[in-house]
């Protein structure tokens, strides 16, 4: 893929994660952090309120949008499903990293700019859990292993992992794939729910071409300003 592209601006490395309840805020959000921000993403609580018309809506202001909405479902309901999202003109969408599911992800963004990233193993998956889920007892690394294999052959354009994880990611991927990498705290702001954090200098450090950052920007008194400090460390550890 021709990650180079997307991360000309430097600004492009950081994906504000846009995990607010309703477009209002999203809207306001976006308005106070101005040209400091130009990569969204929107998961479920917003793509479900309102957040998919949102999407279009600033990416005709020139942001580019991660579509975190981590589709799985049979082959054609995920084609078509993929088709649509490519019509919004969004820039990244997730899928979970079944083989089928990943094949049916690559031929519904045939001919867009909208480039497949693949979620391997939950990361609130332990061992434990994913033999609850049925499968036979496998380590979750091997797991994650295995699925990053499967997503590179089957054309998938990039990975979501933790930051720990990049080095053995990209070893398995090749240097062309994207990896985007939440669970960023920068020096000082509170781990909230998140176990392995890194800062932003380390996340690119390790490996990532994209970092996400929600709560810290989106919980700020001035979201403008977390923005361009955590922009100026990417730009430190990329030179
Ligand atoms: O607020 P915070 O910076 O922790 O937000 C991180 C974002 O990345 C959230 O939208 C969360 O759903 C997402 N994410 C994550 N861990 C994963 C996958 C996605 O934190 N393994």
């Amino acid at each position: 893929m021709d990650s180079s592209s997307i991360q000309r601006d430097i600004r492009d490395r950081l994906i504000i994660g846009l995990d607010v309840p309703s477009v209002d805020e999203a809207r306001a959000l976006v308005a106070s952090i101005g040209d400091a921000g130009t990569f969204y993403k929107i998961g479920y609580q917003l793509g479900y309120a309102g957040g998919l018309e949102f999407a279009k809506e600033i990416i005709g202001q020139g942001k580019k949008v991660f579509l975190d909405l981590k589709l799985h479902d049979i082959g054609n309901t995920v084609e078509e499903g993929v088709r649509s999202v490519a019509r919004l003109g969004a820039t990244f969408l997730t899928v979970h990293a079944y083989p089928q599911t990943m094949r049916a992800a690559v031929t519904g963004k045939a001919g867009s700019d909208l480039k497949i990233l693949a979620v391997t193993v939950l990361t609130s998956y332990s061992d434990q859990d994913l033999v609850e889920a049925g499968y036979a007892p496998v380590p979750t690394e091997e797991l994650v292993a295995r699925r990053a294999g499967q997503a590179r052959d089957l054309g998938v354009d990039g990975i979501v992992c933790a930051a720990p994880e990049a080095a053995r990611v990209r070893s398995i991927v090749g240097p062309d794939l994207a990896i985007v990498t939440p669970g960023i705290r920068p020096t000082g702001s509170s781990a909230d729910d998140q176990k392995r954090i890194v800062t932003p200098g380390e996340g690119i450090r390790l490996g990532a071409n994209h970092l996400v950052v929600g709560r810290p920007i989106v919980k700020a008194a001035d979201p403008r300003a977390v923005t361009e400090r955590i922009v100026q460390e990417i730009a430190a550890a990329v030179s």
